[in-house]
Order: structure tokens, then C-alpha cells, then sequence
């Protein structure tokens, strides 16, 4: 059996779905490039269809990676196909993923299509698939509560039709390991040409198992796992691209097969993510979160020091941590910092923007001496956010806060390039910021979360700030960065309503009827 396991990474697809964590073009882009150089195999970049900013974004990725096969979303249907097809043509490699539903309560009450309709309809897809790109997938959506015996006639008709990879979705996380495992391996059996065809899976975290079902699927043969960086996506999340890959690697006795992933990258990956979405890392967090190589109690310490075996069954090195290490400061030149933001896989497009950037760099190094690259990553995103979002900017803002003293902030804003200007009181100097903000914006919106965490370590450390906008059912999220935790406050929620205001209508993938 191949031993080479593929990591199809859903992070700007399924991952953009979960509510608050839609990302802009750029974004997408820099994320795409690291995926890259983390050696990823195959990057869904969206769904085309969704919306033009959508296409655009996929389009970009197509044409900026090389190394990694671009994959673009299309439900079973002409014009996502097309879209789809379209999106992905100047990608190196490229790839459509098509998919419909198969399970009884999905066909009924959402297709309103017999299962003779879906099969038929699946294999018009993925010919239509094929008139754009070789490169092939087909999805049979919820096949973890599907019937076995259907799945079977569909996949074997789907790969006739001239699907190379064969994806089952556990769409609601419904499934258990040692279940799942043996959906793949009677699948993997009894469909006759299932040789043919890569097996992958893409399992949902509903019940905790999207990572042990992955691993169970990959034990009975799977050889393709779709997964997010730190678990993002719909509802409880995917499962976890570094979960997946460090257990795979570290158990090579258990497993015959292994990823080419560059493991060195999954920390920064996973900060970059966190830092773009604003969906924080736990810090129990196996792999990727702070203590997740921290020993506390004092028996462990011991034995680490003595033989870091004792406890440790990864080195914390091997996937990217190191202690913060200073690239940067306040004599560094503009050549310096444009090399540096390009080993870290970004490229300014106009010069205009390296230099604001370099400007907000030195700054920054003006108020804190070192410069770490999360300090770098965070001052692009704000550097992107301030050419993306024109409605609401922040001028300027002044807070007073004494011990026995109500505070009082005084803001100053631009709406749509008009000044306007209001203060107000508040509990705290956050609090009064965001009712000067509220008085000017009135906005309607009800805040879900609001929370502050360093970015680096050290007093003097940028405080980055996530906050969650909901109105009228929609939700979005915020971010901002600086060494003053109330400034980033207030550009987190600025940057919030900008969103809640510009964000384009959006079709999602896995709602509603593909027709
Ligand atoms: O969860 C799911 O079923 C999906 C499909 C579109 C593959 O995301
Ligand atoms: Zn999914």
C-alpha cells in the first residue's frame, strides 16, 4: 500500500466557514504561501461560487502557488462547476472538488432528490468536473450517516465517471473511531474499482473525534486527510492538520505511512492563523497551544532535565517553537525588514505599502526595543486591514483613567473620510472607548467576545485584541494590535464594524439547493 499520506489542507474553505473567521484576499493569499512552504499537498482555497471576492481569492492562490495542487469547491452544479473550473485554471496543479449530499435525511429534506437523482447528478458532476482539470474529487456529503450500500454504488460510479480521489465526509461529526475505520476499510473492500482512486477523509469535531476518527480511517487505508490548521472550520472545527501530522510521525511503529509536511512550520503556521481569523489558540492545546511542551509540576521538570524522554515524546523544536527570538529592532534598516517579512513569505505588491509598513514598523520599534516576526505578522494584518476597510478609521483617541475616578475616553474617527468626534464615560477606559465609539457609529450590534493577549512576552509586549460583532444573525470578528491594549481595543472593534458594514452577500457551500 502507498505510504504516502496526503494532507489536503481545508483551512481557507471549510476553516472560513466557521462564523467570525472569514478572511480578505491577502489574507488568504498569505496563508496560502505558508501552506506552501510547510510543504502541504493540496490547498482548498474556497469556493468559488460563493461570491466574486471569493473567485478572486481562490484565482490569486491559483496563480501565486506552484508547489502545492490548488483545489477549488463546486456543488454539484453547472455554474459552481464552472466557477470552479475558471478559478483554478492558472494554478500549476489544479483540482475541483464536487460534492453532494447522500445521507437519507439530506437527500430528503434538503435535496429533495431520490438517491437514483443523486447518483445520477454525481456522476454528471464529476464528468463536468472533468471538462476543466484531470485532477478530480468527489464528495458524497454526510457519508458518515449515509447507507453503506448506497455509498458503495456511488462511489464505484463516480470513479468510472473519472474521480481520482474519493473524499467521505464525517459532515456532523457523528461517527466514532473504531466506526469509521470500518466504513473506510468495507468501502475500501467491496468497491470494485476502488484501486482506482485515492481514499480520503474529512472529519468534523462535533464529539471531540475528528482527529481519531482521521487516524482510524488512515490505519484501514485512507490516504488522504482533510484537516485545518488548529481545527478551524464549521461548528466545533476539522480536524487538526498538526494533531494529524505529529501523531502520524511520532507513531511511524503504528503507522505505514507518513506526511511530507515540514513540521518546523506548524507554530508560525498556527500563530499566523490565529493572528489573520482572531481565533485564539488554547493553550492546552496538543502541539500548537503555550503549554503544550510547558512542564509545571516539579517531578517532571526533574525528569526532563535529566532525559527530556522522561516526558516529552516530540521535541518542541521540531515543530517550530522557539523561544521568541529577536529579529529586529529600532536601527534595523528597510532592507532588513523587507528581507525578513519575505523570509516569513510576505511581498508587498506596491512600494507605497512597504513603506507605511516600514513606517508603522519603526513606530513600533520606538515603543518596544525588539522586534519578534509575530510582532511582524500582526503589523501586516493591521497594515492589510488599513487599505481594506475604508468606512471607519481611527484618528485619534485619548483615555483618562485614575484610581477613584470614573473614566472618560474622547474619540476621534473617520466615517467615510468625514471627522467625527465623541466621549464618553465608562467602567473601564476600554469600556468608555467602545460608548465613544458606539455614540458615533451606533452600530446595533451586540458584542459576543471581547479578549486581550500578548503577543510576545515582556511587559512592553504589542496586546492583540479579538472581538465578536453579532447583528441580525451574522457574525464577525475583530482585531487589532498595539502596545496600548486600549488602542488595540478600539481598532479590534472598528475593525469589526468595518466588516459588519462592507462584507459582500456570500453563498454557502453546504446550504440550501445547488441548482
Ligand atoms: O463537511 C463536509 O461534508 C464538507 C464537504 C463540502 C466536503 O465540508
Ligand atoms: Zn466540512
Amino acid at each position: 500500500m502507498n505510504n504516502h499520506l496526503i494532507i489536503f489542507d481545508t483551512t481557507l474553505r471549510d476553516g472560513e466557514q466557521s462564523p467570525g473567521a472569514s478572511m480578505t484576499g491577502e489574507e488568504k493569499v498569505r496563508i496560502a504561501k505558508m501552506l506552501e512552504k510547510m510543504r502541504v499537498d493540496i490547498i482548498e482555497a474556497g469556493f468559488p461560487a460563493a461570491s466574486p471576492g471569493d473567485f478572486a481569492a481562490v484565482k490569486t492562490v491559483a496563480e501565486v502557488v506552484t508547489d502545492s495542487t490548488v483545489c477549488a469547491l463546486a456543488r454539484a452544479a453547472k455554474g459552481d462547476i464552472e466557477r470552479a473550473g475558471e478559478a483554478i485554471k492558472p494554478a500549476r496543479s489544479g483540482r475541483v472538488h464536487t460534492f453532494i449530499a447522500t445521507s437519507p435525511v439530506h437527500m430528503q429534506e434538503k435535496l429533495r432528490m431520490s438517491p437514483e437523482e443523486v447518483l445520477e447528478r454525481a456522476v454528471w458532476a464529476v464528468k463536468e468536473s472533468r471538462r476543466y482539470c484531470d485532477d478530480v474529487e468527489f464528495s458524497p456529503e454526510d457519508a458518515g450517516r449515509s447507507e453503506t450500500d448506497f455509498l458503495c454504488r456511488i462511489i464505484e460510479a463516480v470513479i468510472k465517471a473519472g474521480a481520482r480521489t474519493v473524499n467521505i465526509p464525517d459532515t456532523v461529526g457523528y461517527n466514532v473511531p473504531q466506526q469509521f475505520g470500518g466504513l473506510i476499510k468495507q468501502l475500501m473492500e467491496r468497491v470494485p474499482n476502488a484501486d482506482k482512486a485515492v481514499f480520503s477523509v474529512h472529519c468534523h469535531n462535533d464529539l471531540g473525534l475528528a482527529v481519531a476518527n482521521s487516524l482510524a480511517a488512515v490505519m484501514a487505508g485512507a490516504r488522504q486527510v482533510e484537516c485545518t490548521i488548529n481545527g478551524l472550520g464549521e461548528r466545533a472545527g476539522n480536524a487538526s492538520l498538526e494533531e494529524i501530522v505529529m501523531a502520524v510521525r511520532t507513531r511511524q511503529d503504528v503507522f505505514s505511512c507518513d506526511t511530507r509536511i515540514d513540521t518546523t512550520q506548524i507554530v508560525p503556521m498556527s500563530r499566523l492563523v490565529s493572528n489573520i481569523t482572531g481565533f485564539l489558540v488554547q493553550p492546552n492545546k496538543a502541539i500548537v497551544g503555550a503549554n503544550a511542551f510547558a512542564h509545571e509540576a516539579g517531578i517532571h521538570q526533574d525528569g526532563v532535565l535529566k532525559k527530556r524522554e522522561t516526558y516529552e515524546i516530540m521535541r518542541a523544536e521540531d515543530v517550530g517553537w522557539s523561544a521568541n527570538r529577536m529579529v529586529l529592532g529600532k536601527h534595523s534598516g528597510r532592507s532588513a525588514f523587507r528581507q525578513r517579512l519575505s523570509e516569513l513569505g510576505i511581498e508587498f505588491k506596491a512600494e507605497e505599502q512597504l513603506n507605511s509598513a516600514f513606517a508603522r514598523f519603526k513606530d513600533l520599534a520606538d515603543k518596544k526595543h525588539e522586534i519578534f516576526d509575530e510582532d511582524l505578522q500582526a503589523l501586516v494584518t493591521e497594515e492589510g486591514l488599513e487599505h481594506t476597510n475604508e468606512h471607519l478609521r481611527l484618528i485619534a483617541l485619548r483615555v483618562c483613567s485614575q484610581t477613584g475616578e470614573t473614566p472618560h475616553a474622547a474619540v476621534t474617527l473617520a466615517v467615510n473620510g468625514e471627522e467625527r468626534r465623541a466621549d464618553a464615560p465608562g467602567s473601564g477606559p476600554v469600556d468608555a472607548a467602545y460608548k465613544a465609539i458606539d455614540s458615533i457609529v451606533q452600530s446595533d450590534s451586540q458584542l459576543q467576545l471581547y479578549s486581550v493577549s500578548n503577543i510576545t512576552s515582556g511587559t512592553d509586549s504589542q496586546g492583540e485584541v479579538t472581538v465578536r460583532l453579532e447583528r441580525s444573525g451574522r457574525i464577525v470578528n475583530g482585531h487589532g494590535a498595539d502596545t496600548d491594549i486600549v488602542i488595540a481595543s478600539a481598532k479590534a472593534y472598528l475593525n469589526a464594524l468595518n466588516k459588519l458594514v462592507s462584507r459582500e452577500e456570500r453563498t454557502h457551500p453546504q446550504l440550501g439547493q445547488p441548482i
